[in-house]
């Protein structure tokens, strides 16, 4: 498993030792996708959910704790109505599949984002599908649902500011562990790995708290056409950066 052959044909080892204990990932290029093949949308967003199934059982097998998939974002509703009810669609479809096989899966699901802006149907196959995994010891797989980082800090930042109203908390007693426990991503260590796939370098509103260290690889192919060789690939080149934290 550890073992690939990357695109240069090179044979290569992952060092088992250093795997990345969190994976991030902003699947992107669905559209152009199916751009390429004069396709529509959805037919990229179909083909993207499929990839997404694959590399979660990928990482499931590289033994990574956390896996955080950027899905939606706060951003996306400015899509065409026809896009974002495509892309809804599609996604209670892949909740309802994963609802029924749930059982036999050992991934805890769980969502970040914005979910009350979601339809309400697909809020009930949430919380039904955190219920169903909640206990599960395997990989967790964190799904970013109408996800902005920014409205996540906003989200957060209300929260304390009621704690601290409260007599809860004096302003000055809050730290980034405290802050951190208003998060959606609380409780999750903060990605080592964070891949962005179809040759855009910008982080485009995610995890803008969490990643303040992350190590970023961003690789040409489009979302759909992502494998686990090129998984491993960014893992490859995770493990052969010098991080610092600032340090020397
Ligand atoms: C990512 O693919 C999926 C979502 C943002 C929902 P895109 O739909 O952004 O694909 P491109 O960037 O248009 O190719
Ligand atoms: C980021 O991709 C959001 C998701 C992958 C869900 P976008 O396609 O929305 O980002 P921009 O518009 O290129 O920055
Ligand atoms: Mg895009």
């Amino acid at each position: 498993m550890f073992h690939f052959v990357n695109n240069n044909k090179q044979e290569l080892q992952l060092n088992e030792q250093n795997m990345p204990k969190h994976i991030a990932i902003i699947m992107d290029g669905n559209g152009r996708w199916a751009a390429k093949r004069a396709l529509p949308k959805k037919a990229g967003h179909r083909a993207g959910a499929k990839t997404l199934e694959n590399i979660s059982q990928s990482a499931i097998d590289l033994g990574i704790e956390h896996l955080t998939v950027y899905a939606f974002s706060t951003e996306n509703w400015k899509r065409s109505d026809e896009e974002v009810k495509g892309i809804m669609d599609l996604l209670r479809e892949y909740l309802k599949n994963y609802i029924d096989r749930a059982k036999k899966d050992n991934v805890r699901v769980h969502i970040i984002g914005d979910v009350t802006r979601l339809d309400e149907d697909i809020q009930q196959q949430i919380v039904e599908l955190e219920q169903l995994t909640k206990h599960k010891t395997g990989m967790s797989l964190h799904i970013a649902l109408n996800y902005g980082g920014r409205d996540e800090l906003l989200r957060a930042i209300r929260k304390v500011s009621e704690d601290v109203a409260n007599g809860k908390y004096q302003p000055e007693e809050i730290g980034e562990e405290q802050l951190e426990q208003y998060l959606d991503t609380k409780e999750i260590p903060d990605p080592e790995l964070l891949i962005r796939t179809s040759g855009e370098e910008r982080i485009s509103n995610f995890l803008l708290w969490q990643i303040a260290y992350t190590e970023l690889s961003f690789t040409e192919k489009l979302w759909p056409d992502f494998t686990e060789q090129d998984l491993k690939q960014a893992i490859y080149q995770y493990q052969n950066r010098e991080r610092r934290f600032g340090g020397r």
